[in-house]
């Protein structure tokens, strides 16, 4: 698939699935080894994947002012994002290049980036600015102790890094805009779970657990297993539709809007999704800590139509829906990851079946396993 569906095309697809009791249905059965769950060789092949590709690593919202910058660990790496002078988004392992010592914590905005251990401070490009009694150190050459630079690309409001050598995908080629400068960022928030990165990040891949899971959270506004899936590169789209969009049918079909009537989830592979939810967008990367063990980084935005006239209505309603979907649907989504993972070494099974009503999730095992060769 070349480009994305036009919203109305999602619209009469919907239409067609709820008409029809049916939804998309991708094109072959999946079977995932458990052990690929488990293993500490699979998981540090993947982590060295993820440090060879461009991964979403924040909003650009995150970053607003020049000498704004978010600090945390990547693919296992203390990285440093910050925004320059020039506006430019540049990153760094977040290493002294004395003794090692990360030279920023959390996220904020600084001048210069003072190292907590003996006070070397490094400009917002990098450089090694000063060095304290720097007569201990005769033979030193500031020029090349600097902060050591990492690739960083600003699209389409996100901010990607690559940290190592780069495979080459279509993932942030295709990245298109679904967050808007105009969106206000109103929360941030680091959750730990117990679980494989991928068991996480496949709960929100598939709209078949919508019933059993999600009954009292998400399917009273929503439909168990009708989704329209979309592939491109090893990303894909996910449409949740409201059962509030059967208020469309009697709007002619030039004037249908979209917002509010679905949930768009952008999967960005490998590890990172955003959701457009009714009043809020989630952007949320699933970082690996080790085969059990996983966080969650997540911002909180309002929708593009929060500006104006009501902006703060907009931001209140945005706040309250993150409520709703953190306190119900992301919690069991989370739940049952966890769960999955403590039975993981019960031996029940030796694989994992991705059916049809899978497709997304059977597509991003598929590009997983095709670049996992190429970093061994
Ligand atoms: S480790 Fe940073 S100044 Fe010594
Ligand atoms: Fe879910």
């Amino acid at each position: 698939m070349s480009q994305l569906l036009s919203d109305a095309e999602v619209i009469d697809r919907i239409f067609h699935h709820m008409d029809n009791k049916s939804t998309d249905r991708g094109g072959e059965v999946w079977r995932e080894p458990v052990e690929n769950y488990l293993s500490e060789d699979r998981f540090q092949a993947e982590i060295r994947l993820l440090r060879r590709l461009p991964v979403p690593f924040c909003p650009s919202a995150a970053l607003p002012d020049a000498g704004s910058y978010v600090a945390r660990t990547a693919a296992l790496t203390p990285i440093l994002v910050v925004r320059g002078d020039d506006g430019v988004v540049r990153a760094f392992r977040n290493a002294c290049r004395h003794r090692g010592m990360p030279v920023a914590q959390g996220s904020g905005c600084a001048r210069a980036f003072n190292c907590p251990y003996h006070a070397w401070s490094y400009g917002l490009d990098g450089g090694l600015k000063h060095i304290p009694s720097a007569d201990g150190f005769p033979d030193i050459d500031k020029a090349s102790r600097g902060l050591v630079p990492v690739k960083a690309v600003e699209k389409n409001g996100v901010v990607f890094v690559t940290q190592d050598e780069e495979i080459s995908t279509e993932a942030m080629d295709w990245m298109p805009q679904i967050i808007y400068p105009q969106q206000h960022l109103f929360d941030t928030a680091e959750i730990s779970d117990n679980a494989n990165w991928k068991l996480l990040c496949e709960t929100s891949m598939e709209g078949y657990h919508i019933k059993a899971l999600h009954n009292r959270s998400f399917y009273p506004y929503g439909f168990d297993n009708l989704n329209v899936v979309e592939t491109h590169g090893p990303n894909s789209r996910i449409t949740f539709p409201f059962r509030r969009i059967e208020k469309l049918r009697k709007v002619p079909p030039a004037e249908r809007r979209i917002d509010g009537m679905v949930t768009y989830v952008y999967q960005l592979f490998p590890n990172a999704h955003i959701s457009v939810l009714s009043s809020h967008s989630l952007f949320i990367v699933v970082e690996p800590v080790s085969p059990s063990e996983s966080k969650w980084i997540i911002y909180r935005l309002s929708n593009r139509h929060g500006k104006g006239d009501g902006a703060a209505e907009k931001v209140d309603e945005a706040k309250r829906d993150a409520q709703f979907v953190k306190d119900t649907g992301l919690d069991e989504d989370r739940h049952a990851a966890r769960a999955i993972q403590s039975g993981l070494t019960s031996k029940a099974n030796i694989e994992f079946t991705f059916g049809h009503f899978e497709e997304a999730i059977v597509h991003f095992h598929t590009n997983l396993r095709a670049l996992l060769p190429k970093v061994d």
